[in-house]
């Protein structure tokens, strides 16, 4: 079936929308920016179906977080590009100008309203999984909950870091949280493949307890720490073991507890 014909039948059919920039970091990462249409709501840290029109004219959608603040007129995404894959393949040559689909219904756990109350928020992130965190970090709401936000982001290699440090150098001129984040808000990083100044895997620097030691806080704790975890399956299964360990309870958007998980979408 052809958009039209399935917009035709589905009011829920993605809306074509317009490509306003393109920024390529490295071989295997970029981020975009798409217009907005004015009925697009959703929650920092939800993920939208994101696509193109196929070969055969059907569309191919794959799952990405909204990165940009939800105040925003536009759309922001960060994708990594995978060889061959069905729709990233397409989507790392689009140019300004260009259309592409975006779904009409956001939805996904790494919310702020998953999670209960607290003292600190972790945002563990490895590649791709930093773009909830984008919009999170912005979000006035997060720093109303929480006195000490902190996103940590593990790459392969330092170049594959600097959509995060750009976030994070960003906050100061944010028009809603420039004064209440800069003090509160800690950008932690680490290489997994390259000398850096911290290297390790997330699970790792938790474990040795580097991590706390580095930021100068408590380990983790139930009762002060909520964790919002997105990266690989791995990544996830692997954190998700040491937050539970620490006696953190999964959340979800009917049943908010002290932890959320979502995988960082490729393909
Ligand atoms: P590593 O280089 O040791 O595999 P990817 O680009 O493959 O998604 O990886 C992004 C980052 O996530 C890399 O630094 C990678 O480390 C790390 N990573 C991969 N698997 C795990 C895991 N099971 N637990 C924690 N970090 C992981």
């Amino acid at each position: 079936m052809t958009l039209e014909a399935v917009k035709a039948v589905n009011p829920n059919a993605p809306t074509e929308e317009e490509v306003l920039s393109v920024h390529h970091y490295t071989a295997r990462l970029f981020k975009f920016r798409i217009t907005r249409p004015a009925s697009f709501r959703f929650r920092s840290g939800e993920f939208v179906m994101i696509g193109l029109p196929g070969p055969k004219g059907k569309p191919i959608m794959r799952a990405y977080s909204v990165a940009s603040p939800s105040w925003d007129d536009t759309l922001e995404f960060f994708s990594i590009k995978v060889p061959g894959g069905p729709l990233t393949s397409m989507l790392c040559d689009i140019a300004p100008g260009d259309r592409v689909l975006l779904g009409r219904k956001p939805t996904g756990t790494l919310v702020n309203d998953a999670l209960l109350p607290g003292q600190r928020l972790y945002m563990f992130s490895t590649g791709t999984g930093i773009a909830p965190f984008a919009s999170i970090m912005r979000d006035p709401e997060t720093y109303e909950r929480f006195e000490q936000v902190i996103l940590t982001h593990t790459c392969r290699e330092m170049a594959e870091l600097a959509y995060g440090f750009e976030l994070a150098e960003g906050l100061k001129d944010d028009p809603l949280v420039g004064d209440i984040a800069p003090g509160r808000f800690h950008h932690y990083t680490s290489c997994t493949r390259e000398a850096y100044p911290t290297t390790g895997r997330i699970t790792e620097l938790i474990s040795s307890g580097k991590l706390f030691t580095d930021l100068g806080v408590p380990p983790l704790d139930a009762e002060t720490d909520r964790v919002m975890i997105c990266g690989s399956m791995d990544m996830i299964r692997d954190t998700r073991a040491l937050v539970e360990a620490a006696g953190l309870e999964e959340g979800s958007n009917a049943r908010p507890a002290t932890f959320v998980v979502e995988r960082a979408f490729v393909g």
